[in-house]
Protein backbone atom coordinates (compact mmCIF):
# COMPACT_ATOMS: atom_id res chain seq x y z
CA UNK A 1 0.00 0.00 0.00
CA UNK A 2 1.46 3.20 -0.16
CA UNK A 3 2.00 5.81 1.99
CA UNK A 4 -0.60 7.92 1.67
CA UNK A 5 0.37 10.59 4.17
CA UNK A 6 3.39 11.44 2.87
CA UNK A 7 1.82 12.76 -0.67
CA UNK A 8 4.19 15.52 -2.70
CA UNK A 9 2.30 18.70 -1.78
CA UNK A 10 4.45 20.27 -4.65
CA UNK A 11 3.36 17.62 -7.17
CA UNK A 12 1.26 19.64 -10.22
CA UNK A 13 -1.80 18.27 -9.88
CA UNK A 14 -2.83 16.97 -13.36
CA UNK A 15 -6.03 17.68 -15.21
CA UNK A 16 -7.93 14.50 -15.50
CA UNK A 17 -9.00 13.80 -19.11
CA UNK A 18 -12.73 13.22 -19.05
CA UNK A 19 -15.58 11.91 -21.37
CA UNK A 20 -19.20 12.75 -20.61
CA UNK A 21 -22.05 10.31 -21.80
CA UNK A 22 -25.34 11.83 -22.38
CA UNK A 23 -28.43 9.78 -20.65
CA UNK A 24 -31.14 9.43 -22.85
CA UNK A 25 -32.44 6.63 -20.12
CA UNK A 26 -31.61 3.42 -21.93
CA UNK A 27 -30.98 0.46 -19.81
CA UNK A 28 -27.38 -0.02 -20.20
CA UNK A 29 -26.14 3.99 -19.99
CA UNK A 30 -24.60 3.46 -16.65
CA UNK A 31 -22.55 0.40 -18.34
CA UNK A 32 -21.00 2.83 -20.77
CA UNK A 33 -19.68 4.52 -17.90
CA UNK A 34 -18.61 1.21 -16.16
CA UNK A 35 -16.53 -0.13 -19.21
CA UNK A 36 -14.82 3.81 -20.37
CA UNK A 37 -13.85 3.89 -16.64
CA UNK A 38 -12.78 0.49 -16.45
CA UNK A 39 -10.42 1.33 -19.53
CA UNK A 40 -9.11 4.09 -17.49
CA UNK A 41 -10.79 7.11 -18.86
CA UNK A 42 -13.14 9.15 -16.42
CA UNK A 43 -16.66 9.28 -17.22
CA UNK A 44 -19.67 10.91 -16.42
CA UNK A 45 -23.05 10.39 -16.61
CA UNK A 46 -24.70 13.56 -17.97
CA UNK A 47 -28.81 14.60 -18.44
CA UNK A 48 -29.47 14.55 -21.73
CA UNK A 49 -30.39 18.21 -22.26
CA UNK A 50 -27.66 19.47 -20.16
CA UNK A 51 -27.13 23.16 -21.53
CA UNK A 52 -25.18 23.57 -24.32
CA UNK A 53 -22.88 26.45 -22.77
CA UNK A 54 -22.36 24.06 -19.89
CA UNK A 55 -20.68 21.36 -22.00
CA UNK A 56 -18.95 24.39 -23.79
CA UNK A 57 -17.54 25.10 -20.47
CA UNK A 58 -16.50 21.65 -19.96
CA UNK A 59 -14.43 21.41 -23.12
CA UNK A 60 -12.44 24.69 -22.12
CA UNK A 61 -11.56 23.09 -19.08
CA UNK A 62 -13.56 23.35 -15.74
CA UNK A 63 -11.19 24.19 -12.90
CA UNK A 64 -10.04 21.04 -11.03
CA UNK A 65 -12.41 18.94 -13.05
CA UNK A 66 -10.66 17.97 -16.18
CA UNK A 67 -11.21 18.68 -19.96
CA UNK A 68 -14.35 17.20 -21.63
CA UNK A 69 -12.48 15.35 -24.54
CA UNK A 70 -15.44 13.40 -26.00
CA UNK A 71 -19.34 12.48 -25.77
CA UNK A 72 -20.95 9.67 -26.18
CA UNK A 73 -25.06 9.66 -26.41
CA UNK A 74 -26.71 6.58 -24.84
CA UNK A 75 -29.45 4.34 -25.95
CA UNK A 76 -33.19 5.37 -25.20
CA UNK A 77 -36.63 3.22 -24.64
CA UNK A 78 -37.56 5.99 -26.86
CA UNK A 79 -38.08 5.93 -30.55
CA UNK A 80 -36.72 9.29 -32.16
CA UNK A 81 -40.31 10.12 -34.25
CA UNK A 82 -42.32 8.96 -30.62
CA UNK A 83 -44.06 12.07 -29.11
CA UNK A 84 -41.66 13.41 -26.51
CA UNK A 85 -38.74 11.73 -27.47
CA UNK A 86 -35.48 13.24 -25.59
CA UNK A 87 -33.34 15.53 -27.97
CA UNK A 88 -30.25 17.04 -27.19
CA UNK A 89 -28.96 20.26 -28.25
CA UNK A 90 -28.10 19.70 -32.25
CA UNK A 91 -24.98 22.15 -31.35
CA UNK A 92 -23.60 18.61 -30.13
CA UNK A 93 -22.00 17.93 -33.27
CA UNK A 94 -20.54 21.19 -34.15
CA UNK A 95 -18.48 21.37 -30.20
CA UNK A 96 -15.00 20.41 -32.12
CA UNK A 97 -14.52 17.08 -30.25
CA UNK A 98 -15.53 13.48 -31.03
CA UNK A 99 -18.79 12.35 -30.41
CA UNK A 100 -20.08 8.46 -30.26
CA UNK A 101 -23.42 7.76 -30.64
CA UNK A 102 -25.04 4.30 -29.46
CA UNK A 103 -28.16 3.05 -30.48
CA UNK A 104 -30.72 5.68 -30.45
CA UNK A 105 -27.50 7.96 -29.58
CA UNK A 106 -27.06 6.74 -33.53
CA UNK A 107 -30.36 7.69 -34.73
CA UNK A 108 -30.32 10.72 -33.26
CA UNK A 109 -27.39 11.87 -35.03
CA UNK A 110 -28.20 10.34 -38.15
CA UNK A 111 -31.06 12.32 -38.01
CA UNK A 112 -29.34 15.66 -36.94
CA UNK A 113 -27.46 15.35 -39.83
CA UNK A 114 -30.60 14.91 -42.40
CA UNK A 115 -30.50 11.21 -42.78
CA UNK A 116 -33.94 9.28 -42.41
CA UNK A 117 -34.56 6.85 -39.33
CA UNK A 118 -37.21 4.59 -40.04
CA UNK A 119 -39.68 3.44 -37.72
CA UNK A 120 -39.76 0.05 -36.28
CA UNK A 121 -40.17 -2.28 -39.47
CA UNK A 122 -36.38 -3.99 -39.71
CA UNK A 123 -36.51 -4.67 -35.55
CA UNK A 124 -32.95 -6.26 -34.62
CA UNK A 125 -32.67 -7.95 -31.01
CA UNK A 126 -29.41 -10.34 -29.86
CA UNK A 127 -26.53 -11.09 -30.88
CA UNK A 128 -26.08 -10.39 -35.15
CA UNK A 129 -22.81 -10.50 -37.28
CA UNK A 130 -21.22 -7.07 -37.50
CA UNK A 131 -19.57 -6.65 -41.24
CA UNK A 132 -17.12 -3.63 -40.74
CA UNK A 133 -14.37 -1.36 -43.02
CA UNK A 134 -11.73 -0.36 -42.03
CA UNK A 135 -11.77 2.89 -39.28
CA UNK A 136 -9.89 4.12 -36.64
CA UNK A 137 -13.65 3.26 -34.31
CA UNK A 138 -12.95 -0.92 -35.50
CA UNK A 139 -9.58 -0.62 -35.92
CA UNK A 140 -7.22 -3.99 -35.06
CA UNK A 141 -10.89 -5.44 -34.21
CA UNK A 142 -10.61 -8.67 -36.69
CA UNK A 143 -8.53 -9.73 -39.44
CA UNK A 144 -11.75 -10.52 -42.05
CA UNK A 145 -13.81 -7.44 -41.22
CA UNK A 146 -16.65 -9.33 -39.21
CA UNK A 147 -17.55 -9.66 -35.30
CA UNK A 148 -20.76 -10.28 -33.39
CA UNK A 149 -22.17 -7.94 -31.79
CA UNK A 150 -25.49 -7.03 -29.59
CA UNK A 151 -28.31 -5.42 -31.17
CA UNK A 152 -31.22 -4.23 -29.41
CA UNK A 153 -33.54 -1.74 -31.61
CA UNK A 154 -36.88 -1.23 -33.13
CA UNK A 155 -35.74 1.74 -35.55
CA UNK A 156 -33.35 1.70 -38.36
CA UNK A 157 -31.63 4.41 -39.86
CA UNK A 158 -32.48 3.88 -43.50
CA UNK A 159 -30.01 6.52 -44.87
CA UNK A 160 -27.34 8.97 -44.08
CA UNK A 161 -27.20 12.09 -45.61
CA UNK A 162 -23.87 12.93 -44.44
CA UNK A 163 -21.73 10.20 -43.63
CA UNK A 164 -19.65 6.93 -44.50
CA UNK A 165 -21.70 3.40 -43.67
CA UNK A 166 -18.73 1.92 -42.00
CA UNK A 167 -20.62 -0.95 -40.68
CA UNK A 168 -23.86 -3.22 -41.78
CA UNK A 169 -25.98 -6.21 -40.45
CA UNK A 170 -27.83 -8.73 -42.59
CA UNK A 171 -31.07 -6.58 -41.36
CA UNK A 172 -29.29 -3.11 -40.45
CA UNK A 173 -28.02 -1.23 -43.62
CA UNK A 174 -26.22 1.39 -41.26
CA UNK A 175 -25.53 -0.51 -38.36
CA UNK A 176 -22.20 1.85 -37.79
CA UNK A 177 -21.27 4.93 -39.45
CA UNK A 178 -18.56 7.73 -39.47
CA UNK A 179 -19.16 11.30 -40.48
CA UNK A 180 -16.79 14.39 -40.74
CA UNK A 181 -15.65 15.77 -37.90
CA UNK A 182 -14.98 12.55 -35.93
CA UNK A 183 -18.80 11.66 -36.05
CA UNK A 184 -19.49 8.24 -35.18
CA UNK A 185 -22.63 6.58 -34.28
CA UNK A 186 -23.20 2.37 -33.82
CA UNK A 187 -26.35 0.80 -33.80
CA UNK A 188 -25.23 -1.64 -31.71
CA UNK A 189 -24.23 -2.09 -27.90
CA UNK A 190 -20.18 -2.19 -27.62
CA UNK A 191 -20.61 -1.57 -24.11
CA UNK A 192 -22.38 -4.87 -22.98
CA UNK A 193 -20.41 -8.41 -22.92
CA UNK A 194 -22.54 -9.95 -25.75
CA UNK A 195 -20.44 -7.43 -28.30
CA UNK A 196 -17.19 -9.19 -29.13
CA UNK A 197 -14.41 -6.70 -28.63
CA UNK A 198 -17.27 -4.31 -27.36
CA UNK A 199 -13.93 -2.90 -25.42
CA UNK A 200 -11.72 -2.31 -27.84
CA UNK A 201 -14.50 -0.28 -29.99
CA UNK A 202 -14.76 1.82 -26.56
CA UNK A 203 -10.75 1.78 -26.70
CA UNK A 204 -10.58 3.07 -30.21
CA UNK A 205 -12.77 5.75 -29.46
CA UNK A 206 -11.20 6.93 -26.11
CA UNK A 207 -7.57 6.67 -27.00
CA UNK A 208 -7.31 6.64 -31.11
CA UNK A 209 -10.35 9.51 -31.64
CA UNK A 210 -10.78 11.21 -28.64
CA UNK A 211 -6.56 11.23 -28.02
CA UNK A 212 -7.30 11.07 -23.89
CA UNK A 213 -4.50 10.14 -21.57
CA UNK A 214 -4.90 6.92 -19.50
CA UNK A 215 -5.29 8.64 -16.13
CA UNK A 216 -8.20 7.15 -14.45
CA UNK A 217 -6.98 4.70 -11.45
CA UNK A 218 -8.39 4.11 -8.17
CA UNK A 219 -4.19 5.35 -7.38
CA UNK A 220 -4.50 8.76 -8.75
CA UNK A 221 -8.76 9.41 -7.09
CA UNK A 222 -7.25 8.80 -3.76
CA UNK A 223 -4.36 11.05 -4.33
CA UNK A 224 -5.97 13.46 -6.13
CA UNK A 225 -9.33 13.33 -4.11
CA UNK A 226 -6.61 14.00 -0.73
CA UNK A 227 -4.81 16.52 -2.51
CA UNK A 228 -8.94 18.51 -3.03
CA UNK A 229 -9.81 17.57 0.46
CA UNK A 230 -6.55 19.56 1.72
CA UNK A 231 -7.35 22.20 -0.30
CA UNK A 232 -10.77 22.50 0.47
CA UNK A 233 -10.65 22.26 4.48
CA UNK A 234 -7.51 24.60 4.24
CA UNK A 235 -4.86 24.44 6.99
CA UNK A 236 -6.84 25.07 10.17
CA UNK A 237 -10.41 24.05 8.48
CA UNK A 238 -12.85 21.07 11.37
CA UNK A 239 -14.58 18.60 9.74
CA UNK A 240 -17.20 16.11 11.20
CA UNK A 241 -18.00 12.82 9.62
CA UNK A 242 -21.37 10.49 10.43
CA UNK A 243 -19.89 7.33 10.28
CA UNK A 244 -22.09 4.36 9.88
CA UNK A 245 -19.83 1.71 9.64
CA UNK A 246 -20.70 0.78 6.18
CA UNK A 247 -18.22 1.11 3.46
CA UNK A 248 -19.55 4.11 1.95
CA UNK A 249 -19.23 6.48 5.50
CA UNK A 250 -15.74 4.31 6.63
CA UNK A 251 -14.17 4.99 3.12
CA UNK A 252 -15.39 9.16 3.21
CA UNK A 253 -14.11 8.93 6.95
CA UNK A 254 -10.44 7.02 5.71
CA UNK A 255 -9.78 10.03 2.89
CA UNK A 256 -10.76 12.94 5.04
CA UNK A 257 -8.53 11.10 7.96
CA UNK A 258 -5.66 10.73 5.60
CA UNK A 259 -5.89 14.56 4.65
CA UNK A 260 -6.37 16.23 7.45
CA UNK A 261 -5.68 13.80 10.51
CA UNK A 262 -7.35 15.14 13.33
CA UNK A 263 -8.96 17.97 12.69
CA UNK A 264 -11.65 15.27 11.11
CA UNK A 265 -14.07 13.73 14.14
CA UNK A 266 -16.31 10.83 13.24
CA UNK A 267 -19.60 10.29 15.40
CA UNK A 268 -20.65 6.99 15.39
CA UNK A 269 -24.70 6.49 17.07
CA UNK A 270 -25.82 3.26 18.35
CA UNK A 271 -29.35 3.50 17.49
CA UNK A 272 -30.20 0.37 18.51
CA UNK A 273 -30.78 -1.05 15.38
CA UNK A 274 -27.26 -1.84 14.18
CA UNK A 275 -26.16 -5.64 12.86
CA UNK A 276 -25.17 -8.18 15.61
CA UNK A 277 -21.17 -7.24 16.32
CA UNK A 278 -21.48 -4.31 14.02
CA UNK A 279 -20.72 -1.44 17.13
CA UNK A 280 -17.82 -3.75 18.67
CA UNK A 281 -16.80 -4.08 14.68
CA UNK A 282 -16.98 -0.28 14.45
CA UNK A 283 -15.10 0.99 17.35
CA UNK A 284 -12.41 -1.55 17.27
CA UNK A 285 -11.77 -0.79 13.40
CA UNK A 286 -11.89 3.09 13.69
CA UNK A 287 -10.06 3.90 17.58
CA UNK A 288 -7.93 0.95 17.83
CA UNK A 289 -6.14 0.47 13.96
CA UNK A 290 -7.03 3.87 12.45
CA UNK A 291 -6.55 5.85 15.73
CA UNK A 292 -9.13 8.10 14.62
CA UNK A 293 -10.93 10.58 16.80
CA UNK A 294 -14.10 8.74 17.12
CA UNK A 295 -17.31 10.39 19.22
CA UNK A 296 -19.66 7.33 19.94
CA UNK A 297 -23.23 8.10 21.01
CA UNK A 298 -25.51 5.64 22.53
CA UNK A 299 -29.05 6.54 21.56
CA UNK A 300 -30.66 3.11 21.77
CA UNK A 301 -33.22 4.00 23.82
CA UNK A 302 -33.76 7.55 22.13
CA UNK A 303 -34.58 6.11 19.32
CA UNK A 304 -36.49 2.72 20.12
CA UNK A 305 -38.51 5.21 22.10
CA UNK A 306 -39.22 7.66 18.82
CA UNK A 307 -39.85 4.71 17.15
CA UNK A 308 -42.45 3.39 19.47
CA UNK A 309 -46.08 3.32 18.03
CA UNK A 310 -44.89 4.02 14.72
CA UNK A 311 -46.24 1.64 12.07
CA UNK A 312 -45.67 3.14 8.61
CA UNK A 313 -42.36 2.21 6.89
CA UNK A 314 -41.90 5.97 5.53
CA UNK A 315 -42.72 8.00 9.41
CA UNK A 316 -40.28 5.48 10.99
CA UNK A 317 -37.68 6.52 8.29
CA UNK A 318 -38.66 10.30 8.76
CA UNK A 319 -38.15 9.20 12.76
CA UNK A 320 -34.96 8.05 12.68
CA UNK A 321 -33.89 10.69 9.75
CA UNK A 322 -34.96 13.58 12.79
CA UNK A 323 -33.13 12.09 15.23
CA UNK A 324 -29.86 11.50 13.37
CA UNK A 325 -30.27 15.01 12.83
CA UNK A 326 -30.77 16.13 16.46
CA UNK A 327 -27.69 14.18 17.69
CA UNK A 328 -25.59 15.73 14.65
CA UNK A 329 -26.31 18.79 15.72
CA UNK A 330 -25.96 18.29 19.66
CA UNK A 331 -22.63 16.90 19.16
CA UNK A 332 -21.61 19.65 16.85
CA UNK A 333 -22.00 22.17 19.17
CA UNK A 334 -20.63 20.25 22.16
CA UNK A 335 -17.99 20.15 19.50
CA UNK A 336 -17.47 23.66 18.64
CA UNK A 337 -16.07 25.26 15.58
CA UNK A 338 -16.87 22.62 12.90
CA UNK A 339 -17.01 23.65 9.34
CA UNK A 340 -17.22 20.60 6.79
CA UNK A 341 -19.96 17.75 7.18
CA UNK A 342 -18.40 14.49 5.38
CA UNK A 343 -20.95 12.68 4.05
CA UNK A 344 -20.24 9.06 1.28
CA UNK A 345 -22.80 9.96 -0.74
CA UNK A 346 -22.12 8.05 -3.80
CA UNK A 347 -23.29 8.22 -7.71
CA UNK A 348 -26.02 6.01 -7.42
CA UNK A 349 -27.47 7.90 -4.21
CA UNK A 350 -26.92 11.57 -6.39
CA UNK A 351 -28.79 9.59 -9.28
CA UNK A 352 -31.60 8.18 -7.25
CA UNK A 353 -32.05 11.44 -5.49
CA UNK A 354 -32.12 13.17 -8.92
CA UNK A 355 -34.89 10.75 -9.94
CA UNK A 356 -37.05 11.15 -6.83
CA UNK A 357 -36.72 15.10 -7.30
CA UNK A 358 -37.91 14.72 -10.68
CA UNK A 359 -40.14 12.17 -10.25
CA UNK A 360 -43.91 12.86 -8.88
CA UNK A 361 -44.42 12.61 -5.13
CA UNK A 362 -46.87 9.73 -6.28
CA UNK A 363 -44.13 7.50 -7.67
CA UNK A 364 -41.40 8.30 -4.57
CA UNK A 365 -41.02 5.33 -3.54
CA UNK A 366 -38.21 5.50 -0.14
CA UNK A 367 -37.32 8.48 1.00
CA UNK A 368 -33.23 7.53 1.37
CA UNK A 369 -32.70 9.74 4.62
CA UNK A 370 -28.51 9.99 3.88
CA UNK A 371 -29.02 12.66 1.27
CA UNK A 372 -30.67 15.18 2.88
CA UNK A 373 -31.31 18.33 4.99
CA UNK A 374 -28.50 17.78 7.42
CA UNK A 375 -25.63 20.15 6.09
CA UNK A 376 -27.91 23.14 5.39
CA UNK A 377 -29.66 22.33 9.01
CA UNK A 378 -25.92 22.57 10.30
CA UNK A 379 -24.72 25.57 8.79
CA UNK A 380 -21.89 23.30 7.52
CA UNK A 381 -19.87 22.98 4.32
CA UNK A 382 -20.56 19.71 2.38
CA UNK A 383 -17.42 17.35 1.10
CA UNK A 384 -18.79 14.10 -0.63
CA UNK A 385 -15.15 12.83 -1.54
CA UNK A 386 -16.57 9.41 -3.20
CA UNK A 387 -19.75 10.87 -4.97
CA UNK A 388 -18.48 10.21 -8.39
CA UNK A 389 -17.81 6.32 -7.60
CA UNK A 390 -19.69 3.22 -8.00
CA UNK A 391 -20.01 1.04 -4.99
CA UNK A 392 -16.96 -1.24 -6.37
CA UNK A 393 -15.02 1.70 -6.80
CA UNK A 394 -16.04 2.35 -3.54
CA UNK A 395 -14.22 -0.83 -2.06
CA UNK A 396 -11.16 -0.80 -4.40
CA UNK A 397 -10.51 2.89 -2.74
CA UNK A 398 -11.29 1.09 0.82
CA UNK A 399 -9.26 -1.71 -0.42
CA UNK A 400 -6.15 0.79 -1.19
CA UNK A 401 -7.14 2.66 2.16
CA UNK A 402 -6.36 -0.31 3.74
CA UNK A 403 -9.95 -0.96 5.32
CA UNK A 404 -10.15 -4.43 7.39
CA UNK A 405 -11.78 -7.14 5.27
CA UNK A 406 -14.62 -7.11 7.61
CA UNK A 407 -16.15 -3.54 7.00
CA UNK A 408 -14.75 -4.29 3.05
CA UNK A 409 -16.90 -7.53 2.51
CA UNK A 410 -19.72 -6.68 4.39
CA UNK A 411 -23.28 -6.28 2.52
CA UNK A 412 -24.72 -3.01 1.69
CA UNK A 413 -26.70 -1.85 5.39
CA UNK A 414 -29.63 0.90 5.03
CA UNK A 415 -29.27 3.81 6.70
CA UNK A 416 -32.82 3.19 8.75
CA UNK A 417 -30.88 -0.30 9.77
CA UNK A 418 -32.72 -3.16 10.54
CA UNK A 419 -35.94 -1.00 11.48
CA UNK A 420 -36.10 -0.97 7.44
CA UNK A 421 -36.03 -5.23 8.02
CA UNK A 422 -38.53 -5.09 10.94
CA UNK A 423 -42.19 -4.81 9.32
CA UNK A 424 -44.69 -2.46 11.31
CA UNK A 425 -43.82 -0.99 14.96
CA UNK A 426 -40.25 -1.82 15.96
CA UNK A 427 -40.32 -3.18 19.35
CA UNK A 428 -37.45 -4.42 21.13
CA UNK A 429 -38.65 -8.27 20.42
CA UNK A 430 -39.20 -8.36 16.65
CA UNK A 431 -35.03 -6.48 16.57
CA UNK A 432 -33.90 -9.04 18.29
CA UNK A 433 -35.30 -11.98 16.18
CA UNK A 434 -34.16 -9.65 13.37
CA UNK A 435 -30.69 -9.21 14.40
CA UNK A 436 -29.84 -13.09 15.22
CA UNK A 437 -31.69 -14.46 12.74
CA UNK A 438 -29.39 -12.21 10.11
CA UNK A 439 -26.99 -13.28 11.61
CA UNK A 440 -27.49 -16.88 11.31
CA UNK A 441 -28.38 -16.27 7.86
CA UNK A 442 -25.15 -14.20 7.35
CA UNK A 443 -23.48 -17.16 8.86
CA UNK A 444 -24.72 -19.90 6.88
CA UNK A 445 -23.78 -18.08 3.65
CA UNK A 446 -20.67 -17.74 4.63
CA UNK A 447 -20.10 -21.11 5.82
CA UNK A 448 -21.44 -22.26 2.21
CA UNK A 449 -19.34 -20.10 0.31
CA UNK A 450 -21.89 -17.52 -0.73
CA UNK A 451 -21.79 -14.54 1.27
CA UNK A 452 -19.51 -12.72 -1.23
CA UNK A 453 -21.81 -14.16 -4.44
CA UNK A 454 -24.72 -12.25 -3.29
CA UNK A 455 -25.54 -8.55 -2.67
CA UNK A 456 -27.22 -8.24 0.41
CA UNK A 457 -28.69 -11.14 2.64
CA UNK A 458 -30.74 -10.39 5.75
CA UNK A 459 -33.89 -11.72 7.58
CA UNK A 460 -36.86 -9.52 7.94
CA UNK A 461 -39.59 -9.91 10.52
CA UNK A 462 -43.46 -8.73 11.17
CA UNK A 463 -45.90 -9.07 13.30
CA UNK A 464 -47.69 -12.30 10.99
CA UNK A 465 -47.63 -15.43 13.37
CA UNK A 466 -48.11 -18.76 12.54
CA UNK A 467 -48.45 -22.14 14.94
CA UNK A 468 -45.60 -23.99 15.46
CA UNK A 469 -45.23 -27.12 17.66
CA UNK A 470 -42.75 -27.28 20.48
CA UNK A 471 -42.87 -31.06 21.99
CA UNK A 472 -46.05 -32.34 22.26
CA UNK A 473 -47.29 -28.33 22.35
CA UNK A 474 -48.50 -26.49 19.69
CA UNK A 475 -47.25 -22.33 20.05
CA UNK A 476 -47.70 -19.63 18.41
CA UNK A 477 -44.36 -18.14 16.66
CA UNK A 478 -43.53 -14.90 14.48
CA UNK A 479 -42.70 -15.92 11.14
CA UNK A 480 -39.26 -14.65 9.57
CA UNK A 481 -38.30 -14.11 5.78
CA UNK A 482 -35.19 -14.40 4.63
CA UNK A 483 -34.41 -12.24 1.89
CA UNK A 484 -31.07 -13.31 -0.44
CA UNK A 485 -30.51 -10.85 -3.77
CA UNK A 486 -28.03 -10.62 -6.57
CA UNK A 487 -27.61 -6.82 -8.00
CA UNK A 488 -25.37 -4.50 -9.88
CA UNK A 489 -26.01 -0.74 -8.29
CA UNK A 490 -29.03 -1.78 -5.74
CA UNK A 491 -31.19 -0.11 -8.95
CA UNK A 492 -32.86 -3.68 -9.97
CA UNK A 493 -32.70 -7.04 -7.77
CA UNK A 494 -33.43 -10.92 -8.70
CA UNK A 495 -33.72 -13.49 -5.77
CA UNK A 496 -30.72 -15.56 -5.17
CA UNK A 497 -31.76 -19.39 -5.83
CA UNK A 498 -29.30 -20.71 -3.43
CA UNK A 499 -29.17 -24.78 -2.90
CA UNK A 500 -32.08 -25.83 -1.08
CA UNK A 501 -29.97 -27.18 2.07
CA UNK A 502 -28.47 -23.97 2.31
CA UNK A 503 -32.10 -22.65 2.94
CA UNK A 504 -33.01 -25.91 5.29
CA UNK A 505 -30.04 -25.33 7.79
CA UNK A 506 -30.69 -21.41 7.86
CA UNK A 507 -34.28 -22.35 8.63
CA UNK A 508 -33.32 -24.94 11.15
CA UNK A 509 -30.88 -22.72 13.06
CA UNK A 510 -33.14 -19.69 13.02
CA UNK A 511 -36.18 -22.09 14.38
CA UNK A 512 -33.77 -23.69 17.20
CA UNK A 513 -31.73 -20.86 18.10
CA UNK A 514 -34.23 -17.51 17.71
CA UNK A 515 -36.95 -17.73 20.42
CA UNK A 516 -40.34 -17.10 19.55
CA UNK A 517 -39.83 -17.84 15.96
CA UNK A 518 -41.96 -20.95 14.56
CA UNK A 519 -41.71 -20.85 10.65
CA UNK A 520 -39.27 -19.34 7.59
CA UNK A 521 -39.98 -18.54 4.48
CA UNK A 522 -37.98 -17.08 1.43
CA UNK A 523 -38.54 -14.08 -0.72
CA UNK A 524 -38.82 -15.17 -4.24
CA UNK A 525 -39.38 -11.61 -5.87
CA UNK A 526 -37.56 -9.22 -7.96
CA UNK A 527 -36.56 -5.45 -7.94
CA UNK A 528 -38.79 -4.47 -9.41
CA UNK A 529 -41.80 -5.10 -8.68
CA UNK A 530 -40.69 -5.37 -4.97
CA UNK A 531 -37.62 -3.69 -3.56
CA UNK A 532 -34.74 -5.08 -1.76
CA UNK A 533 -35.98 -4.05 1.94
CA UNK A 534 -39.18 -4.53 2.86
CA UNK A 535 -39.92 -1.11 4.47
P1 LIG B 1 -34.43 -0.70 -1.93
O1 LIG B 1 -35.03 -1.32 -0.72
O2 LIG B 1 -34.92 0.69 -2.19
O3 LIG B 1 -32.90 -0.53 -1.56
O4 LIG B 1 -34.51 -1.59 -3.14
C1 LIG B 1 -31.86 -0.30 -2.48
C2 LIG B 1 -30.57 -0.29 -1.71
O5 LIG B 1 -30.51 0.82 -0.83
C3 LIG B 1 -30.43 0.39 0.52
N1 LIG B 1 -31.35 1.24 1.27
C4 LIG B 1 -30.97 2.31 1.94
N2 LIG B 1 -29.76 2.83 2.18
N3 LIG B 1 -30.72 4.57 3.46
C5 LIG B 1 -29.63 3.94 2.94
O6 LIG B 1 -28.51 4.37 3.19
C6 LIG B 1 -31.98 4.11 3.27
O7 LIG B 1 -32.94 4.68 3.75
C7 LIG B 1 -32.10 2.92 2.48
N4 LIG B 1 -33.15 2.19 2.08
C8 LIG B 1 -32.66 1.15 1.34
C9 LIG B 1 -30.84 -1.06 0.52
O8 LIG B 1 -30.25 -1.78 1.60
C10 LIG B 1 -30.38 -1.52 -0.83
O9 LIG B 1 -29.00 -1.84 -0.83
Amino acid sequence: MPNLNIIDEREEEKERDKVVVLDFGGQYSHLIVRRCRDLGVYTELIPYDIPIEELKRGIEVEEGKGKIKGIILSGSPFGIHDPGSPKCSYEILDLGIPVLGICYGAQLIAYILGGVVGEGRKAEFGRTELFFKDSELFDGLSENGRINVWMSHGDVIERLAIADIIGYTRNTPVAAFRSKDRIYGVQFHPEVHHTEKGDNILWNFLYNICGCDKNWTIESFVRDKIREIKREVGSDGRVMCGLSGGIDSSTTALLVNKAIGDRLTCIFVDNGLLRKGEKEAVLSTFRKNFKMKLVFVDAEERFLNGLRGVKDAEAKRMVIGGLFINIFEEVASKLGNVDFLAQGTIYPDRIESAKARSDSVASRIKSHHNVGALPEKLGLKLIEPIKDLYKDEVRKVAKELGMSPQILNQHPFPGPGLAARVIGEVTEDKLRICREASWIVEEELKRSRWYDRVWQAFAIVGDDVATGVLGDARSLGRIVTIRVVESKEAMTADFVKLPYDVLESMSKRITNEVKGVTWVTYAISSKPPSTIEPC
